[in-house]
């Protein structure tokens, strides 16, 4: 019989996910291009290297490899997220079938997948978008796996997927239709998000105890590895072992240059969020401070310009007890943030994603994995159109760490370190638990010069009201 699926695009994570699909029993059939002579033969290689464990079939000519594949067809491509998912899908077009389906793996755009869908479904061929969180590791051994599209595309192929997904802690797979179109892309973009903000959490902090607390690499790996019991991070993990990371007789951490990179899935959560008109402002943080970072001789001579030095002002046991309390807050507001970013979306589009679920497969085999992912199932099951941040639970959590918030914020950046994350998130609580904010003065202001009139607070909402601001 032949293999119910085919994989296209043999790079790191397509190799991972096709040893995934073979080590849980799934026949699987592989495709790469290969341009004879220029380049070397990736899928004979790949099936070459496997072959005294797993046989896959392996191609490098299109049509033979789709007509390898059990009809319908289930074929997942894992090639750069853009114009080459478009090209891979032209080039298989003129060789599918009615009802074959593609799923497209990559970190695609949500609005992407949502265009891409509709114009397959015109020729009867089915189109989900799975957004694969787990990066090498997960998607060899288990990856989160989030794919939004037809209801009827995810009751063929979703088995197959939840075989090879990371499982939670009941044995169920971190895999669920997400929801229609671009559901499923939307909720990877989101999770990257998280993700950046997460990342910066953890960056920031270890930068000021590193510069302002004047600590090793060593006791900031031992501290993290306390806070870790609790918070049971994949990010807060990985941060120990980098810190431990020796080379020659220093440690690596101090020789990475302070430019960070980013491929966009964060950036494009802001866009989301501006387009929907909502806030996002630890994520957007995040994504604001790897551009910075990415000014480092503009940096290097402004310091200089400005005659800064970095001053140990604290040490590493007096400020730990609240440094972790603020961390930890920090958290829990980029988690509120970025699920609510996901409510708005679900209303606005209808996609009605199920947030208690989704926290459910973000809690193995994805990157932003946490012991308060686990707590965010109920959390989100309880109250699914709430903020979190009202949650009872996390009210009492919050208001127990919001002076050691505040406090870090303040005593850091008196001392000149930035912590772009950590007083976002501060920025947000504060604001969001505000009943008074500051926008009654910008809409005077906007009703002043422009004549945009403005809502009274002794009159009902949806009432507006201009006012001649000067004697003329
Ligand atoms: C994951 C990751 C992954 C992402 C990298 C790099 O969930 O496995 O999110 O999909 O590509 O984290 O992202 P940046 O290059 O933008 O940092």
């Amino acid at each position: 019989k032949k293999p119910r699926i085919g994989l296209v695009g043999l790079g790191v994570m397509g190799k991972s996910l096709s040893l995934n699909f073979a080590s849980k029993g799934v026949d699987i059939t592989v495709f790469n291009r290969h341009v004879e002579e220029l380049e070397v033969d990736i899928a004979r290689n790949f099936a070459e290297e496997n072959k005294l464990v797993y046989e896959f079939p392996w191609f490098d000519n299109l049509e033979k490899f789709i007509k390898s594949i059990e009809r319908p067809r289930n074929i997942i491509l894992m090639v750069n997220a853009g114009p080459a998912v478009d090209m891979v899908i032209e080039s298989l077009l003129p060789f599918l079938e009615e009802d074959d389906l593609i799923i497209d793996g990559g970190n695609s755009h949500y609005k992407d997948t949502i265009r891409r869908e509709n114009d397959l479904k015109k020729q009867g061929i089915l189109f989900m978008g799975a957004g694969i969180s787990g990066g090498e590791e997960g998607a060899l051994k288990g990856p989160s796996i989030m794919p939004g599209g037809p209801e009827n595309a995810y009751n063929r192929a979703g088995e197959l997927l939840e075989k090879i997904a990371a499982k939670d802690k009941n044995g169920d797979p971190c895999c669920t239709h997400v929801g229609p179109n671009g559901a499923g892309h939307f909720v990877k973009m989101l999770h990257n998000g998280v993700e950046y903000g997460e990342m910066q959490l953890i960056a920031e902090t270890y930068h000021f105890l590193r510069f302002g607390a004047n600590a090793t690499p060593l006791e900031i790996a031992d501290l993290f590895e306390e806070w870790n019991q609790e918070m049971k991070s994949f990010l807060l993990e990985i941060s120990i072992d980098i810190l431990r990371k020796k080379e020659d007789d220093g440690f690596l951490i101090d020789k990475i240059l302070d430019a960070a990179k980013q491929k966009g899935t964060g950036g494009w959560s802001t866009n989301a969020a501006l387009e929907l008109g909502v806030p996002l402002d630890t994520i957007t943080a995040a994504v604001l401070a790897r551009n910075i970072s990415g000014k480092k001789q503009e940096r290097v001579k402004a310091m200089q310009a400005y005659h800064r030095e970095f001053k140990s002002v604290t040490d590493i046991q007096k400020i730990s007890d609240d440094l972790f309390k603020a961390y930890k807050a920090g958290s829990i507001i980029n988690h509120a943030i970025g699920f609510d970013l996901l409510l708005e979306a679900s209303k606005t589009y209808q996609w009605e994603l199920n947030l208690s679920e989704i926290a459910r497969i973000w809690t193995n085999g994805c990157i932003i994995r946490s012991s308060f992912m686990e707590d965010l199932i109920d959390i989100l099951k309880e109250k699914p159109s709430e903020n979190v941040l009202v949650h009872s639970e996390i009210i009492s959590l919050i208001k127990n760490s919001e002076a050691a918030l505040t406090g870090i914020v303040g005593q850091a950046l008196q001392a000149g370190y930035p912590l772009p994350v950590l007083s976002s998130a501060a920025n947000y609580l504060l604001s969001f638990t505000s009943g008074q904010s500051s926008a009654n003065m910008i809409q005077a202001q906007r009703d002043f010069f422009g004549a945009h009139t403005y809502e009274r607070t002794d009159e009902p909402r949806g009432k507006f009201f201009h006012t001649q601001w000067i004697d003329n």
